[in-house]
């Protein structure tokens, strides 16, 4: 869909800002520019709308040199959003989000009906319409940014961190929205970001840049924390990889097994013969309601009878992930994470060291072209179904409300 080859960004002061760069990025897709302060990223995105020209290389759009595009026509398909919103103060919300419509011929009547229907989608209310920026929060204008950048429905979005000037809630809050917005749309967006777990939880795939300009690997992101590519990917991607590589692992992929688990109808008697220091006791749908210590159980009578500690947390094999599960087994007292099905029955139970091996054989799904980053810039099709499925887990998990937040936009032209 869009596509870098061999691209260099050399300024006349000495810089390069881009070095070299083959990459291939898929159509409706969430593609992730990260990497430290000054490596690149913005000059990469704002090669793809022709605010920055490349040095040598060629960017192409659907096969098509964008050199052979003339710039106001290539931004009409490419929505644009930066950090601050970059809404016009004087004119009210509705107005803002009108600009490109507008620009574009439309009727007033027309882009106003637009814009409204932008404001709803992004999740304002309709009283914000007649608003001005300055009477938004940070959060709220960095919504009506990215509705402002839908405008003209372009199929492109370049979101230039987007999200970076907000505090970590509303952020969240942004981010989930963003993802649901996007389930919705299925535009193809590039996404810079220099915050790693921002790019994780958003990426379909994720381009690392390094200093100089330099693409360092093209990934999944869960591919990414499976496997980076060298030191320096391994270190940005931080020291806690192996924990958050769970959370694209399902729950249902790490083997259970039957464990001790008794009715609680149960003769105390069967619990001591069970040779196990923990049952689990169930009610007849099999639902867990606490687990007994065995050496603390009374002499005669049921497990009803029997003191029950609490679980902690199930986890879910249908819907939660292996990090779900891990937790399980580290918050219970028993030391076994407790897996149930959709209705909440116990299937099996599982200690950590279980579910780390579970893990371990849990195959990394192949990128085999997103793999090829340096060599051959082909790319990775469109995140796999699985990947989509654990990253949308992790997105409800953290941050399930929505809320308001900020947004900037600007139809290509000026705005830097
Ligand atoms: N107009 C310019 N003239 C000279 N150097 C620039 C210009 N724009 C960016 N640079 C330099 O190019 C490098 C990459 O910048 P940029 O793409 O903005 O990085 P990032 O977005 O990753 O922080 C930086 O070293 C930056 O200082
Ligand atoms: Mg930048």
């Amino acid at each position: 869909m869009i596509k870098f080859d061999a691209v260099s960004k050399n300024y006349p002061n000495g810089t390069t800002a881009v070095d070299d760069l083959s990459l291939e990025l898929a159509e409706g897709g969430i593609t992730v520019l990260v990497g430290p302060s000054g490596c690149g990223k913005t000059t990469t995105l704002r090669m793809i709308n022709r605010m920055v020209e490349p040095t040598a290389g060629t960017v192409s759009l659907r096969g098509r040199d964008i050199r052979e595009v003339n710039a106001p026509e290539l931004r009409r398909g490419i929505g644009y959003v930066i950090q601050h919103a970059g809404l016009f103060p004087h004119r009210t919300i509705l107005d803002n989000i009108a600009t490109v419509p507008l620009l574009l011929g439309w009727s007033r009547k027309k882009a106003r009906a637009r814009a409204a229907e932008l404001l709803e989608l992004v999740g304002l209310p309709g009283e914000m319409a007649k608003r001005y920026p300055s009477q938004l929060s940070g959060g709220q204008q960095q919504r009506v940014g990215v509705a402002r950048a839908l405008g003209a429905d372009p199929p492109v979005l370049l979101m230039d961190e987007p999200f970076s000037a907000v505090d970590p809630i509303v952020r969240a809050e942004l981010q989930a929205e963003f993802i649901r917005l996007q389930k919705e749309l299925h535009k193809t967006i590039v996404f810079v970001t220099h915050d790693i777990d921002e790019a994780i939880k958003l990426g379909d795939n994720i381009a690392v840049f390094r200093t100089g300009g330099r693409l360092a690997q093209f990934d999944t992101p869960e591919r990414l924390l499976a496997q980076p590519a060298d030191d320096f990917v391994a270190g940005f991607v931080g020291q806690d990889r192996g924990i958050r590589r769970l959370s694209f692992v399902k729950a249902a992929q790490v083997p259970l097994r039957e464990g001790a688990v008794l009715s609680a109808t149960s003769p105390v008697t069967r619990a001591r013969a069970s040779d196990e220091p923990w049952v689990l006791v169930v009610d007849a749908e099999r639902r867990p309601l606490g687990w007994a210590a065995v050496a603390e159980l009374p002499e005669s009578g049921t497990l009803a009878d029997a003191p029950l500690t609490p679980l902690g947390h199930t986890f879910s094999l249908v819907g939660d992930s292996a990090r779900a599960a891990l937790d399980s087994a580290l918050l219970s007292p028993s030391r076994l994470a407790v897996g149930v099905d959709a209705d909440g029955a116990v299937v099996g139970v599982a200690d950590a060291h279980e579910l780390s091996a579970g893990v371990a054989a849990a195959e990394v799904p192949e990128a085999a072209e997103a793999a090829a980053v340096d060599a051959a810039p082909e790319v990775a099709k469109d995140g796999d179904a699985e990947s989509r499925v654990a990253k949308d887990e992790v997105a409800k998990g953290v941050d399930a409300k929505t809320g308001d937040a900020a947004g900037s936009v600007g139809p290509g032209g000026g705005e830097r």
